[in-house]
């Protein structure tokens, strides 16, 4: 089984994206006989138009997978623009992807709502994702519930490749952990860079503190019964639990935990938990990644132009 996952070059970190997406990958990765991970530069381009802030989040991005135990002994780990085939292998596909799936895509409708300008590279994001997993022939692709239709798009446009051109391509699943779906924010709301309520996994000590501190509880009494299901802090501290330790905390909120308490809980829980990555992100924090990008470079161009030379003989190119 090869498993792929991939992301955006995303700022600082938080508990969503841990969770949501870096946790899940990394334990489907290490379940995997091959697994790639790469950062998708190419797609960023759809949002960051400054040369030197994309560099410094690029080398930031790889040093904090590294950070969190993403191991380049074990898996692939590259950046996107490193293997040409990506582009190659999407223009390819965008000849045989429909309109109306492209225009059925709710993320490039919610991007540009927010302010995102509509180009010709943001609608066809959804083409160049497929591109990225289907050069792989990855099997498994685990993302979060936003990233779901785009894969279920990369299966349509493989099929309809297949159909055209005959069995070419691998139509992958996606992988989705239901429980971590959505991880809430400390407004309550999903959390996300972009909405101020975020927990950052590798943050100041004393701001994470104080950001834990500051999520928001209803205005129950000190001594009050709590609700485990609406509360926000045990909704983001049963992240780092397993089902028999997040039951005995749901009793203990029931019987009256006070919120001031189970904050604190929170923190303590968040800091024993990402000490050792923090250290690790720490260390790195002057690394040159290139000798890392370098070598999983080559071993994914390895296994990308196999996949172009079937692709290309397959569509008549040579
Ligand atoms: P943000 O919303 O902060 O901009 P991104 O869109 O960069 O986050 O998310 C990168 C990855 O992290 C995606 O795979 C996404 O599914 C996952 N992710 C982000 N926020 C959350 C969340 N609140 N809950 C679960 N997964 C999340
Ligand atoms: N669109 C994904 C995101 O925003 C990133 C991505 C690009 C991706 N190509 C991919 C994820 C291939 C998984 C597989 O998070």
């Amino acid at each position: 089984m090869r498993v792929l996952s991939a992301m955006q070059p995303s700022g600082q970190l938080h508990l969503g994206n841990y969770f949501g997406s870096m946790k899940p990958n990394l334990e489907l990765s290490e379940k995997a006989d091959e697994s790639l991970f790469f950062i998708v530069d190419l797609h960023a381009l759809t949002t960051i138009h400054d040369p030197k802030l994309l560099r410094q989040m690029m080398s930031d991005a790889i040093r904090d997978y590294l950070a969190v135990g993403f191991d380049p002994e074990k898996t692939v780990i590259f950046l996107q623009s490193q293997v040409p085939a990506h582009t190659e292998l999407a223009w390819i596909l965008s000849t045989v992807t429909p309109m109306g799936l492209l225009e059925r895509a709710v993320s490039y409708k919610e991007k540009v709502e927010k302010g995102i300008s509509a180009t010709a590279g943001l609608f066809t994001y959804p083409v160049l994702m497929a591109a990225d997993i289907l050069l792989y022939n990855a099997d498994k692709v685990p993302v979060g519930k936003d990233q779901k239709q785009h894969v279920e798009m990369t299966r349509d446009i493989a099929i309809k490749f297949n159909n055209a051109f005959g069995e070419t391509l691998t139509v992958p699943e996606p992988v989705i952990q239901e429980v971590v779906a959505v991880v809430p924010g400390i407004d309550g709301q999903k959390m996300s860079k972009s909405y101020g309520n975020a927990i950052p996994l590798f943050g100041d000590e004393k701001q994470t503190q104080k950001i834990i501190m500051s999520i928001v509880t209803d205005s129950k009494d000190k001594d009050d019964p709590k609700d485990p299901k609406t509360c926000v802090i045990y909704q983001i501290h049963k992240l780092f639990l397993d089902a028999s330790a997040a039951k005995a905390l749901a009793e203990e909120y029931k019987d009256g935990l006070p919120y001031g308490e189970a904050k604190k809980r929170l923190f303590q829980t968040y800091m024993d938990y990402f000490a050792p990555m923090r250290a690790t992100r720490a260390a790195l924090k002057d690394k040159d990644v290139e000798s890392v990008l370098r070598e999983g470079a080559a071993k994914a161009t390895g296994i990308a132009e196999g996949t172009m030379e079937r692709v290309r003989k397959a569509v008549g190119l040579r």
